[in-house]
């Protein structure tokens, strides 16, 4: 099957475009499916997944909503906006749904799991609701929506990773793929949705995860992006022979299906990253040296009322051993939040110090949205005015810019290994692709093509982008 549409190229535009399904010339007897899919990578990873089993039972599937018969969107439950987004985009669809009124609209995810019936009650023209974890019912529930009623599932399993499921390649170039090795989130971080919405964590059999990623590499693929809420954790535990994998393990295991296959994973915590996982990036140089490493604050009282379980110099031990052991090149990235329950001028500085004293290469930066349920929306009141909020992010990411210009600064004159992963988004005589620490690198296209590893001298940069030429190895 060929995967046809990448609708981005940057991650941090990941988190806010939504992403489309592709056609597919299947048989489609069931109808045609149209999935929009918003959030994190898990949730894209997710919709391929919801794709494949409705493949299989005989649905289509198509990129053009007007053609569509049923409508999927696929949904993200961790900020207010994203929820807002979600309910902008279905006064979108009532005039979908007055044209065509068989047409079956349907939200699954996060957003779906939350809300559960009252979304069917607030939202007339949503016919299904399904969680994470129901998607094998899908085809059961459309069913039923066919016989005329509204259909929902949002029970949570503690078994449940799709790791039988092949999922189809919808938010790939060819080049690159998101595999998914566990479910859920045990954390309990007190500002965050996930462990309601996804529910308990569970780790995926290990053979499974490495047929997928062989499978991949034979497919030509060049690149998997080992995903998790919280990979650090990866337990699975073979009960016919007993062995017992963790991440590292794992990690070693896929960075040996093939020295061209480039191994990426995310997101780690940073009370969990071992010393194993960084000497098994470090042994391997297809495991690429970038580490998305979570902070969220700077402050130690404020990552205690977030229940991160570190402490600020915990997390910078942490950022030492990677720079230690993987060395000074090794992109680390961070997500923070600003303006959490009672976050002091003071505390907010430490944030602000803490990414001084880290230089990262790059950041999603985030205000505290409230999230009903929670235990911070349970115990501490959110009492931080929007308008502090908003000037502590701004300063936020008007330091991580500096630092971003600075990281990238410094490749500027070296000659970096790219996978080629498309044409530029502002020209087609340039590629781009990026470098091992993550970084995006355009250059004018000679004869490679995409999918080829390349050498690129970087010749210049801004925050966001390095600019290059090739050259011979
Ligand atoms: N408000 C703002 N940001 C949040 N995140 C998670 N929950 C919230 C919330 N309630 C951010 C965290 C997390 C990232 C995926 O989203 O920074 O790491
Ligand atoms: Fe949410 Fe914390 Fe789990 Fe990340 S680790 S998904 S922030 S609870």
């Amino acid at each position: 099957m060929q995967a046809l549409k990448v609708l981005s190229t940057e991650e941090k535009e990941a988190l806010d475009s939504p992403r489309i399904t592709s056609d597919f010339t299947q048989s489609d007897f069931l109808g045609k499916v149209y999935i929009e899919s918003y959030g994190c990578q898990m949730n894209f990873a997710d919709s391929e997944v919801v794709t494949s089993i409705l493949i299989n039972k005989g649905y289509g599937t198509t990129s053009n909503i007007a053609e569509a018969d049923t409508i999927l969107l696929n949904t993200c439950a961790i900020r207010d906006n994203a929820e807002n987004k979600i309910r902008h985009r279905l006064q979108a669809f009532k005039a979908i749904k007055a044209k065509k009124p068989s047409v079956t609209i349907g939200i699954l995810g996060c957003m779906a799991e939350r809300l559960k019936t009252k979304l069917i009650e607030e939202e007339k023209l949503v016919d299904l609701v399904a969680g994470p974890d129901s998607y094998r019912d899908l085809p059961n529930l459309l069913d039923q929506i066919e016989n005329g009623q509204k259909a929902i599932n949002v029970f949570l399993s503690k078994e449940e990773t799709y790791g039988d499921i092949e999922p189809v390649r919808l938010h790939s170039n060819g080049v690159g793929a998101f595999v998914s090795i566990m479910r859920g989130c045990d954390n309990m971080c007190s500002f965050c949705v996930v462990p309601f919405t996804r529910g308990r964590e569970r780790s995926r059999d290990t053979a499974s995860i490495l047929n997928e990623c062989t499978q991949l590499y034979y497919n030509g693929y060049r690149e998997i992006n080992l995903l998790g809420q919280n990979v650090d954790s990866y337990h699975y535990v073979n009960t016919e022979t007993n062995e017992s994998i963790n991440f590292a393990q794992l990690l070693e295991k896929t960075a040996q299906i093939n020295p061209d296959l480039r191994i990426r994973f995310s997101t780690s915590h940073p009370k969990d990253i071992t010393d194993e996982v960084l000497y098994t990036m470090q042994k391997y140089d297809n495991i690429c040296k970038n580490i998305h490493l979570p902070a969220q604050s700077g402050n130690n009282r404020i990552l205690e009322l977030m229940n991160r379980s570190y402490t600020r110099e915990w997390y910078l031990g942490r950022i030492q051993a990677i720079r230690n052991i993987l060395g000074e090149d090794c992109g680390i990235s961070h997500d923070i939040i600003a303006g959490f329950c009672s976050e002091t001028e003071e505390e907010h500085q430490d944030t602000l110090s803490l990414l001084a004293e880290v230089q990262y290469d790059f950041g999603y930066m985030f205000t505290y949205s409230e999230r009903p349920g929670t235990p911070a929306a349970k115990k501490y009141p959110d009492d931080i005015s929007d308008d502090v909020k908003s000037k502590r992010l701004s300063e936020i990411i008007a330091l991580q810019r500096i630092h971003s210009g600075i990281r990238n600064e410094r490749l500027i004159g070296r000659v970096e290994k790219i996978l080629v992963e498309g044409n530029s988004k502002k020209s087609d005589l340039h590629h781009f692709g990026k470098t091992d620490s993550n970084k995006v690198v355009v250059f004018p296209k000679k004869s490679e093509k995409i999918g080829d590893y390349v050498h690129v001298k970087i010749l210049s940069c801004t925050t966001g982008t390095l600019l290059g030429e090739l050259v011979d190895n």
